[in-house]
């Protein structure tokens, strides 16, 4: 996109336009519009601009290898955080929203999908999308490719490639409709109309991306079980949190992140009970634990509120200089510790019911706007005035400018005991496993074939903790439990990768290969890179050999990330 100068036009009747362009980060040009004259407050100005998109990061073009039919080929965008600059032409921050139109013309056999309210199929392959509400840019998405849809409730279709979409239809079929009435009922209407699911390729970086309407998910979620489920909660509470009240910087992603886990956490506790969303969140926070550890608690990227644009820092001519890239703040940080201040906000409270009532407030106070911790912890104490009487906010070594802004582990943790049916067996058992002589016996009285998938999940992140194991555990430990190591499950085929890796098994390195090679998901590929170039010589040469085998299908931001991690760059 604007990577130099063009014309174009504004008002009527059409008048040139001055433009300069300015280098912003990597994603190409600022685009700088002289107006003909001051305008007033108010005063409707009509900007028109001819541009093309051609390789910025926020636009994928496929080619027919890279998706699941292998025929025809397939493009996607994908704008969080600040990607869609190099979509079209925007204010490419989450402080400014706006309702938005398109118009797209595909060629023959091809469907276009877009985040919006309504969508209209035109003669000669023409799409017309509208989007009623407004959202900030870098909610607007659109995808073309060989996709069909099949209902699964009142309100919601699946989207996926024909090969795809009867396995999509039975592991959603019903349940969504599901989530979004407890949704509803939690935090009040769910005012986007249609909530429907795209599968993606399977290079899409993320879990779920919560576009509004269309939320779009990585085909690994088509485990056959419903046993991932919870990425699609929480892309549903985003509706809420994120999408209608909004982080007004990418410095305070925890709001719409954090808000989210809790409100997902919430909606999965009236749904599956507290035992497992618990289970769940004991993950979460196991994930949190590792990510401390390889960053070091200390890092300036662990604390809430992220300085993206460090003050002071201007270019001679009076630009400000992007400080951290807003991408580096998807790590666990804004996730956990962002739900463990949501928790912990709870926690004064003392009464889910009443916290359930304020939430509901909040996004009610604040919807379709853009928001800072500031504004959120401000209602939060004016809506609770004998906390904000007591003081909560200044609680030595709770205070919530020090959850704001120390970074380092949460100063609070909420209570996961209900969990602990499910976790205490799983604890258990791999203390077994870790042992030096092992208990064949005691092992082989657990029956893990009864097991949940997230039971199994935390079982192997108690194993990877406690690995490298006694020499010979971990292949007597694969071939025990095939329900494991050969599992087609990615949350269960990454720890087990991992495992693989911290014990450094050659002989199963296939195993870590197909998977990097089956799909591109950043939450997978990173951990994995990171434990092969810590790893021996021979997982080195592992990493390299896949990197170069992959590097094409990688989405553009994961590949940098994987290169920096092997120092190509
Ligand atoms: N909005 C995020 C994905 C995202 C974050 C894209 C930052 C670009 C930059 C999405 O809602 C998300 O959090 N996805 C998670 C799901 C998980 C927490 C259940 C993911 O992809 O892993
Ligand atoms: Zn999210």
């Amino acid at each position: 996109p604007a990577d130099g100068p063009g014309d174009g036009s504004a008002g009527s009747p059409r008048q040139p336009l001055a433009f300069e362009s300015r280098p912003f980060a990597s994603y190409g040009s600022a685009l700088h519009i002289d107006l003909p004259q001051p305008l007033r407050t108010g005063q409707l100005l009509t900007v028109e601009i001819d541009y093309e998109a051609g390789e910025g990061p926020g636009v994928c073009w496929l080619a027919p290898e890279q998706t699941a039919g292998k025929q025809k080929p397939y493009m996607y965008t994908q704008g969080q955080a600040v990607l869609n600059r190099s979509f079209f032409p925007c204010f490419d921050t989450p402080s400014v929203k706006s309702t938005y139109s398109a118009t797209v013309t595909v060629p023959e056999g091809f469907t276009a999908v877009m985040s919006a309210t309504s969508w209209e199929k035109q003669k000669d392959n023409t799409f017309v999308f509208k989007m009623s509400q407004p959202i900030p840019s870098y909610l607007i998405a659109l995808a073309v490719g060989d996709i069909v849809s099949a209902e699964v409730g009142p309100r919601s279709h699946v989207w996926a490639e024909p090969c795809l979409v009867e396995a999509a239809k039975k592991e959603y079929d019903g349940v969504i409709e599901q989530f979004l009435v407890v949704g509803e009922k939690l935090f009040g209407p769910y005012v986007w109309g249609r909530y429907d699911i795209l599968f993606m390729p399977p290079s899409f970086p993320f879990g779920g991306m919560e576009n509004p309407c269309l939320t779009f998910l990585t085909p690994c979620l088509l485990a056959g079980d419903r046993s991932l489920v919870d990425v699609v909660i929480h892309e549903i509470s985003h509706s809420w949190f994120g999408n209608l009240v909004t982080n007004a910087s990418w410095g305070e992603f925890w709001l719409n992140e954090g808000f989210t886990m809790y409100a997902q956490r919430r909606i999965s506790t009236e749904v599956y009970g507290s035992a497992y969303t618990c289970l769940e969140a004991a993950t979460g926070r196991a994930l949190l634990r590792q990510h401390m550890d390889s960053t070091g608690e200390e890092h300036p990227l662990n604390r809430l509120r992220v300085v993206i644009e460090p003050a002071g820092e201007v270019t001679p001519d009076g630009f400000s200089l992007a400080g951290v890239n807003p991408d580096d703040t998807y790590n666990e940080t804004p996730y956990e510790k962002g739900y463990c201040f949501v928790s912990y906000l709870a926690h004064l409270v003392g009464d889910q019911s009443k916290f359930d009532a304020f939430l509901q407030a909040y996004v009610n106070h604040f919807k379709f706007q853009s928001i800072t911790a500031d504004d959120t912890l401000g209602f939060f104490l004016e809506y609770f005035p004998e906390l904000k009487e007591k003081g909560v906010d200044s609680i030595p070594g709770l205070e919530f400018d020090r959850w704001l802004n120390t970074p380092g582990w949460p100063p609070f943790l909420p209570d996961l005991s209900p969990g602990q049916q499910l976790m205490k067996p799983a604890e258990e058992l791999a203390e077994l496993w870790a042992a030096d002589g092992l208990n064949m016996e005691a092992i082989e009285a657990v029956d893990i074939m009864a097991w949940r998938t997230y039971q199994l999940v935390y079982f192997l992140d108690q194993v990877l903790q406690k690995s490298p194991l006694p020499a010979g555990n971990v292949e007597r430990l694969s071939k025990i439990y095939p329900k494991i190591s050969k599992s087609q499950n990615a949350e269960l085929r990454l720890r087990w990768c991992q495992i693989i890796l911290k014990n450094n098994l050659e002989a199963e390195y296939s195993k870590v290969k197909d998977f990097l090679h089956s799909q591109g998901k950043q939450k997978y590929t990173l951990p994995l890179y990171r434990a092969m170039w810590g790893g021996s010589e021979a997982a080195q040469a592992l990493a390299m050999e896949t990197f170069s085998a992959t590097a094409a299908q990688l989405h553009v931001n994961v590949r940098n990330y994987v290169k920096k991690i092997l120092g190509l760059e």
